[in-house]
């Protein structure tokens, strides 16, 4: 498997705070890939760093070889990476169907569209996002998890290479988890690499074989998930001195 993103001494600073401090790491084509911390770690610093949203201080990116260092968010989802946020964000006034369509107008999602039509592609979303019966109305009236679906379907449409998924089960039942696990799951399966956050460790410790673990910027523990939540470092980050993982 070849390399589908490299990250080099990626710093940013915001004012005196360094929230992400000369973090490397490499994501293999097809991986998935998670990303822990506890709150303020810098999860999600990373995530607007590889998407366009944040400029690093230093360090750089590479997707699929090319340098996407400091690119506007639309060129990057041109090449391929798209994103979800961790507090919802939808067209209120649009039609869920809308709310899909706009991302299959992008470069990559038009691929698709223009040959099977903006509507259907957009429709074949809400049905793999469990939507469907819902095209017609705007989010606003949505429950939570339905929500956090859009996101995916959202971000989905633009047909990308690299998905980045920031804390996807946040504020979710049991069941809504279940439901958005089955869905990332299937994305995999289909082919895309994903990278994903949690500040929980039991979220993902189920999901994803590889984890990073971060802590005030730092990258400190890359492994599997129950090498990586027996860290010392890493117990310590999250509980204090002394933790044992139970
Ligand atoms: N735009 C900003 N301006 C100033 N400080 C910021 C900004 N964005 C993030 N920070 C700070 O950078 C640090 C890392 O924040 P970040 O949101 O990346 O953490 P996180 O790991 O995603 O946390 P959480 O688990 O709460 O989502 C925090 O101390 C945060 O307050
Ligand atoms: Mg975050």
């Amino acid at each position: 498997m070849g390399v589908i993103l490299e990250v080099k001494n990626l710093t940013k600073k915001f004012g005196g705070l360094t929230a992400v401090n000369d973090f490397s790491f490499e994501i293999k084509r097809g991986e998935f890939l998670g990303l822990i911390g506890p709150n303020g770690a810098g999860k999600t610093t990373v995530f607007n760093l590889i998407s366009g949203f944040e400029k690093p201080n230093s360090g750089t990116i590479r997707f699929d070889g090319v340098d996407i260092t400091g690119l506007k968010p639309y060129k990057i989802v041109n090449l391929g990476i798209a994103r979800t946020f961790q507090l919802v964000r939808s067209f209120k006034f649009l039609t869920l169907l809308d709310n899909v369509s706009v991302s299959c107008l992008s470069k990559r999602g038009k691929k698709i569209s223009k040959k099977i039509g903006t509507d259907e592609y957009a429709s074949s979303i809400l049905g793999s996002i469990g939507l469907v019966d819902k095209a017609r109305i705007p989010p606003v009236i949505l429950p939570h998890g339905d929500l956090r679906r859009l996101q995916i379907g959202k971000a989905i449409g633009s047909n990308p290479e690299l998905l980045l998924l920031d804390e996807p089960f946040s504020g979710l039942s049991f069941e809504e988890q279940l439901g958005i696990t089955n869905l990332i799951k299937k994305l995999h399966e289909d082919g895309v690499t994903i990278f994903i956050t949690g500040h929980v460790l039991r979220e993902l410790m189920t999901l994803v074989p590889r984890v990073l673990a971060m802590h005030q910027g730092k990258l400190i523990a890359d492994g599997p998930p129950l090498e990586v939540a027996n860290n010392k470092i890493v117990l310590e980050a999250y509980l204090g001195r002394g933790a044992e993982f139970a």
